[in-house]
């Protein structure tokens, strides 16, 4: 097989671009010196067919449905391991020893407490302030605060930047939701694990005793498993483009959450909750299938279809069979969202439509129902995503600043505004 792809223009004028292949995955063209070679530029909105970057951290094949973090399946990991083990993986590219691990997980447990004045940043919002917008701005607001980690040639600083993001976002995050229902903010229990302990800022009221229920935490660090990581998906990538920029790292962390928000992206979780609510019943799932369909209708099924699976997400699989497990637990599907959604599923994959656009449920279809019956209301989904996807954000962030050959990200465009003209004066227009 030739190493290089020989790229003729409208002219004739041929060029020899390099091959670039990785471990797995298709081959790239490597176009960098195109522009200077032919003058031209590559055109590619949405990068459906253009790699950002090198990284060793996940892997995808969206054909087969498999999703590798460091050369482990996901799924294996959801089953096997637990959300702290994977952080130091994705972070360190291997499984830690037992001491390793102990030393980490001791860690992130004594990282946990949010700086007191960052505490009285949420008072300064309305009451009713989506979380996402408390957890954007919260963590943007860290770069005032922890200046000793924002040298990231120092490999100390990249490592202390790390394990402060994955320790204290959950303690952020519940904070939002305690201040948007008007409750006092708890503070983090280090001597819980890490979900437990996210599990009791979130419903802990100071007037009564609080019980971590176990079923609950290991749905949760099944779930932060299972959105740990997702190569350049649009807010890693948010995050690696402003950090390119040599900005501060926690306000690189920032603009990957509010890129997150969008529900093409991991606000779909809380618009699949909104959208059952709205079809109400099994009897209505045929309407809404159609308006789906509709090319001319805005509707489409939240939850379904993936920019790169083209095949069962493999999370959405692995999630589903925690949904039945949850809500046996919690005293089944009451409100029958559980069945509604599996109907739902049933009816688009046999539907010609969604079959030959490969349009299968992915991860966040079945994440809101698990999410709603452990009692976190719908406008903290997006925030649940935000906590185990904070690690897939640093382990990329912290890839890119510590290869010796980044350089900004700056993407070219097609112009097409106004040629050169001269200006009229206001009187002549
Ligand atoms: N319902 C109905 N039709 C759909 C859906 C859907 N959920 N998703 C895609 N399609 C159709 C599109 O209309 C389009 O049809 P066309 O070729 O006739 O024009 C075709 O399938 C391809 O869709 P695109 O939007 O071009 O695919 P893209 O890769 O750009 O978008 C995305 C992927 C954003 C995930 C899309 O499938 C979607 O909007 N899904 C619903 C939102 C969602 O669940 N997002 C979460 C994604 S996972 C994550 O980030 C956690």
């Amino acid at each position: 097989m030739s190493d290089s792809y020989t790229v003729t223009d409208p002219s004739g004028n041929s060029v020899e671009l390099p091959k670039v292949q990785g471990t797995l995955g298709p081959p790239a063209v490597d176009v960098r010196k195109l522009y200077a070679s032919t003058g031209g530029f590559t055109f590619d909105p949405g990068f459906t067919s253009t790699c950002s970057c090198e990284s060793g951290i996940t892997y995808i094949d969206g054909n087969e449905g498999v999703l590798l973090y460091r050369g482990y399946r996901a799924d294996e990991l959801a089953k096997k391991s637990n959300f702290i083990e994977v952080c130091y993986l994705l972070l360190n590219g291997e499984l830690p020893t037992k001491a390793e691990y102990d030393e980490f997980e001791s860690a992130i447990r004594m990282h946990t407490m949010i700086n007191e004045s960052l505490k009285r940043f949420f008072t300064g919002f309305h009451y009713d302030a989506h979380p996402m917008a408390m957890l954007s701005s919260i963590v943007g607001g860290m770069s005032a605060f922890y200046h000793d980690t924002t040298n990231t040639s120092d490999p100390e600083h990249r490592t202390i930047f790390a394990r402060r993001m994955i320790a204290k976002i959950p303690t952020i995050a519940a904070a939002a939701y305690k201040y948007s229902v008007g409750q006092p903010l708890v503070y983090p229990s280090n001597d819980l694990d890490y979900c437990s302990n996210f599990l009791r800022m979130m419903f802990a009221v100071p007037a009564e005793e609080y019980a971590v229920d176990p079923v609950a935490a290991e749905a949760l660090d099944v779930l932060f498993i299972l959105h740990a990581d997702h190569e350049q998906n649009a807010s890693t990538s948010t995050v690696r483009l402003a950090g390119s920029t040599g900005c501060n790292p926690y306000a690189a962390m920032a603009s990957g959450i509010s890129a997150l928000w969008g529900p093409a992206h991991g606000g779909a979780n809380e618009a699949v909750l909104n959208m059952l609510n709205q079809i109400g019943s099994v009897d209505n799932i045929d309407q809404y299938i159609a308006k789906a369909k509709d090319k001319s209708d805005p509707f489409r099924l939240m939850g379904f279809g993936h920019r790169v699976y083209k095949n069962f997400d493999p999370r959405a699989t692995v999630i589903r069979e925690h949904c039945h497990k949850v809500l046996k637990a919690y005293g089944g599907d009451s409100d029958g969202k559980l069945e509604l959604a599996m109907r739902l599923e049933e009816i688009a994959l046999k539907d010609e439509y969604f079959v030959e656009k490969k349009l299968y449920p992915n991860v966040d279809f079945y994440s809101g129902i698990i999410y709603k019956a452990l009692g976190i209301p719908t406008n903290m989904f997006t925030p649940m995503f935000a906590i185990g996807r904070t690690v897939g954000w640093v382990a990329h962030y912290l890839e890119m600043v510590s290869d010796p050959g980044m350089r900004i990200g700056r993407p070219r465009q097609i112009y097409t505004g106004a040629d050169e003209r001269a200006y009229t004066d206001i009187g002549s227009r």
